[in-house]
């Protein structure tokens, strides 16, 4: 075991994401990797499965250590939350000025922003990285998203981009801003995850239901999808998993899977500090929403109970399956422009300087929404990088435009066929909001001023107001306090 300082790198936590990530960076030249993990038999089980990645392995943290070249740089690959902070504490009381931590686990970015601050305060750096792709994007190159300072980046920078996957020629990595950004910004990128899974899910549920169709047979339609707009890697998976028979009853996996999806969080904390920031994400949290109904079996069978009859599925004709592909693509392009402006309220909010192009660009490879659309994304950045909306750009104008009549066809077939979309429909109403010249929102102000005095400006000049509701109803200029 280890003493000398011969590793550039080193990962702490070697379960399935920290031991792959620890192989990809060892299978790069120039890459020394020091790995540590608190159950020793973890370590002896790497060492032994991986002889050809040549680590260097501690079974002590000070001995983890000691194997580090200067500036020593850690990653650690452990369960977000308190274990985290017990392993930085542990690193923190060894490691000395300018030397390196990384968090590369999905940490909630408000304890990564408090984490980089006291790690600061003691003259070490703390960059939290989020890192997406699962155990296989670990593995063969994953998208990453590094927070904390310009200075750590220097250090750190050329060793993820050694290990990233690489898209269009260029290093899913890039430095996402200081302190919490890179987690804020995993933590959208989760958010968009949860959003565009639910999307394909109501297609496939309506090619199933509505078009009559069998798993296998979708598989193919989302095969063909896979080769146009769509094309992307959840997309390619979810053919994967619906031509997927089960070896026990010889049926469709998906249909002796329990119908109750779980979840580790991140999509929540999307939705929830998009609420604190005031951004709608509508789509978004309707996918969180989706699977929080789906896992109430108790009260899915009451309700279910007392329903006599259900409507009966609509008929529909050959343009169906096209109508649906319209709808995802309309829906998914609701979902990323919501995505991105919580990005952009998120950077204002805690003083980010996001390069929202950049991000558009680290999660085209690896990364779990990686698709080709997000060349789009890029583009319209690129284009202008202060459009309000990725609504407003005219490449995803248009795309929404052409796809508005199916949208709204599917919308109304699902809901004449009894055939849940939230997804689908929160993002066309949340176009409707956006489209519409005037909205009701003019009459709950009316009912704010009734109830609470809260007052209203007016369409035709400056000034705050408010009707003497229980007086005689005049109007008066208010101070706008209220
Ligand atoms: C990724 C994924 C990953 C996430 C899982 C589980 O980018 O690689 O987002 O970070 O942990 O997909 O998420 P849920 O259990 O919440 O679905």
């Amino acid at each position: 075991m280890a003493e000398q300082a011969v590793a550039n790198i080193g990962v702490v936590g070697l379960a399935v994401m920290g031991s792959n990530l620890a192989r990809n960076l060892a299978s790069r030249e120039g890459n020394t990797v020091a790995v540590y993990n608190r159950s020793n038999s973890k370590i002896h089980a790497l060492l032994e499965e991986h002889p050809e990645a040549g680590f260097v392995a501690s079974e002590t943290i000070e001995d983890f250590v000691a194997s580090l070249q200067k500036p020593r740089t850690a990653i650690i690959m452990v369960k977000a939350g308190a274990g985290t902070d017990a392993v930085i504490n542990q690193l923190a009381e060894h490691f000395e000025e300018g030397d390196i931590i990384v968090d590369g686990g999905n940490a909630l970015f408000t304890d990564t922003i408090r984490r980089e601050r006291e790690l600061r305060d003691r003259g070490l750096n703390f960059v939290g990285a989020g890192i997406s792709g699962g155990e296989e994007g670990a593995l063969k190159g994953p998208s990453i998203m590094p927070g904390g300072s310009a200075q750590a980046y220097e250090t750190l920078g050329p060793i993820l981009a050694s290990i990233a996957a690489v898209a269009e020629g260029e290093p899913c990595v890039t430095h996402v801003g200081t302190d919490g950004a890179g987690h804020f910004v995993k933590m959208i990128h989760n958010g968009i995850e949860y959003a565009d899974m639910q999307l394909i899910a109501e297609a496939y549920d309506l090619l199933r239901r509505v078009g009559g169709h069998e798993p296998a047979a979708i598989a193919d339609v989302f095969e063909a999808w896979n080769g146009g707009d769509l094309e992307s890697y959840l997309i390619e998976i979810t053919a994967e998993v619906l031509r997927q028979v089960d070896a026990k009853t010889g049926k469709p996996l998906v249909d002796v899977i329990v119908d109750e999806a779980g979840s580790k969080g991140t999509g929540v904390w999307t939705v929830q500090n998009a609420l604190a920031l005031g951004v709608p994400v509508g789509g978004i949290a309707e996918a969180v929403f989706a699977r929080a109904v789906s896992s109430k079996p108790e009260q899915r069978k009451a309700v279910r109970a007392t329903i006599e009859s259900r409507p009966e599925i609509a008929s529909v004709g050959e343009g169906f399956e096209d109508d649906v592909r319209a709808a995802l693509y309309a829906s998914k392009v609701v979902a990323y422009a919501q995505g991105f402006d919580a990005i952009i309220a998120g950077a204002k909010e805690y003083d980010w300087d996001i390069d929202k192009g950049a991000i558009a660009k680290i999660w085209r490879g690896g990364c779990i929404i990686r698709a080709q659309f997000l060349n789009r994304i890029v583009e319209a950045y690129e284009h202008n990088a202060t459009i309000t909306s990725l609504l407003e750009d005219p490449y995803f104008a248009k795309a929404v435009a052409d796809g508005e009549a199916a949208w709204r066809r599917i919308v109304v077939t699902a809901a004449q066929s009894g055939i849940p979309v939230p997804g689908f429909a929160a993002a066309l109403s949340y176009y409707d909001s956006l489209a519409s010249e005037r909205l009701p929102a003019a009459l709950i102000q009316g009912q704010r001023d009734f109830f609470g005095a809260h007052t209203y400006r007016r369409i035709d000049g400056a000034g705050t107001f408010h009707i003497l509701w229980s007086g005689d109803r005049t109007e008066i200029e208010a101070d706008d306090t209220h």
